[in-house]
């Protein structure tokens, strides 16, 4: 199979927000259009000004005119990046669509997120991962880190889409 990785412009962020409702769907079983109305809107405005910015990027792979996978990365505002200029980079919205997985498209899209992340004087990468994409990040060099995080949410309130789960 032959496809190719495009970066996309601001204009073209919407071609790739179905696939990132699909995701959302598979893994956490929440149809995003109903859990989070304006969800779509809102992804496109956090993207497109971090991309007017040169701190975002979001691409596809294509088979073809087919839109089959897609991946984001950008540059957080973090206290180690705005104090010590030591920019992170966190890579999010990786997924390939079912008829395509297998074959290489994650990793080749999660290199291309990296290798934007390097040129950006990034020092280290971040993400979270699903069970499904573990191997694939695990197999490019990603480990656990000493990060910790603590759930604040009370535990008889329902869970909000995606909240632990910021892939
Ligand atoms: C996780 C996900 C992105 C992986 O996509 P993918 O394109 O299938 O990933 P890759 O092909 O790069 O790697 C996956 C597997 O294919 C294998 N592979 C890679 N190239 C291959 C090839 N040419 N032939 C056969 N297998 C291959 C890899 O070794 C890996 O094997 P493993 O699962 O046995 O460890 C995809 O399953 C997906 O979209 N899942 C739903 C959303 C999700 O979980 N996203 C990740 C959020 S963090």
């Amino acid at each position: 199979m032959t496809f190719t990785i495009r970066e996309l412009s601001r204009t073209e962020l919407a071609s790739v927000t179905p696939m990132r409702r699909a995701m959302i769907e598979e893994i956490d079983g929440i149809d995003l259009d109903a859990a989070s109305p304006g969800w779509h809107q809102r992804w496109i405005s956090f993207f497109g000004d971090l991309i007017d910015r040169g701190q975002a990027a979001v691409w596809v792979a294509q088979d073809g005119r087919e839109r089959i996978g897609t991946a984001a990365a950008y540059l957080p505002v973090t206290h180690r990046s705005a104090v010590l200029e030591h920019p992170s980079a966190y890579i999010c919205n990786v997924y390939v669509a079912p008829p395509w997985r297998r074959r290489g498209l994650a990793t080749a899209l999660t290199t291309r997120a990296l290798q934007w992340a390097r040129k950006k004087g990034c020092s280290v990468a971040r993400l979270r991962t699903s069970s499904m994409g573990r191997p694939v990040y695990e197999r490019l060099g990603f480990r656990p880190s000493n990060e910790l995080e603590l759930t604040l949410a009370p535990e008889d309130q329902p869970r909000r889409c995606s909240d632990e789960a910021e892939f």
